[in-house]
């Protein structure tokens, strides 16, 4: 169940907090971060007052199996949500992108606490940041914002963010796959497309061809062949 919603003007990031000190339940949003944290080890540029950094941090008993499909879960929470801001055209792009016209909107970072019982739910979401506010991020991105062409308010969004999110955690134990195989489609950016995995060295170049009942997406080659690959071993370009 939800627990208590911490708002701090400044953390150095939202997941390290609510790894630290949060408990089940616990919601934490920040202004700003200092030392906002990506995938991979990345930085989250985060910059003060425009966009939302929250985390949630979420405890299973017993865990489920099919834990290793919640950020992909998480993601189809916050597209939801976006659809419930009266805001189109997104899409996500596998693992935990959110995607708008093959720029990015926002991330999603899951840590595990100790034990995988409980996980913290990291998400980042360009909300009305700029152009010049956003000068050092590394690859092409958008804000909602820039989409509408004018201000989103950030409450609204959070609001709906964690309605939606929390109706997907309360469910998570039972997933009807078939659904949730559904929901993804409809918004996988990558579905059909030509794709460049990249596995350490190893560069696959091969169509996507939407993900599995386990998370992974599948890859399907000009000789027929088929491979199956996981978030934490590739990274995917369109
Ligand atoms: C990615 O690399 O795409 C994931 C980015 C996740 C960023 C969010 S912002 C809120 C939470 N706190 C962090 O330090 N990171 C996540």
């Amino acid at each position: 169940a939800l627990n208590d919603i911490h708002v701090f003007p400044e953390l150095d990031s939202t997941n390290r907090w609510a790894l630290q000190q949060g408990v089940c339940g616990d919601v934490c949003l920040a202004e700003q971060q200092s030392a906002g944290r990506g995938r991979r080890g990345r930085q989250w540029q985060s910059p003060s007052g425009v966009n939302v950094y929250l985390s949630v941090r979420w405890c299973f008993t017993p865990v489920p199996e099919h834990l290793p499909l919640l950020s992909l879960v998480t993601g189809l929470a916050v597209a939801e949500a976006l659809e419930d801001c009266a805001i189109h055209g997104h899409g996500l792009k596998w693992p935990n992108d959110v995607y708008y016209d093959g720029k990015k909107l926002g991330g999603i970072l899951l840590e595990a606490v100790g034990s995988l019982e409980q996980v913290v739910i990291g998400i980042g979401l360009n909300v009305n940041m700029l152009p010049e506010a956003g000068a050092e991020i590394d690859q092409p991105w958008t804000s909602l914002q820039q989409i509408a062409g004018k201000p989103v308010e950030r409450n609204v969004l959070v609001s709906a963010v964690l309605q939606r999110l929390l109706k997907r955690l309360r469910g998570f134990s039972r997933l009807d796959m078939a659904q949730f195989q559904t929901d993804w489609q409809q918004r996988d950016v990558l579905l059909g497309r030509q794709v460049q995995a990249l596995s350490g060295t190893e560069v696959l170049l091969g169509l996507a061809s939407g993900i599995n009942n386990q998370g992974q997406l599948i890859i399907e080659f000009n000789d027929g062949s088929i491979k199956n690959l996981s978030s934490a071993d590739v990274s995917v370009r369109m």
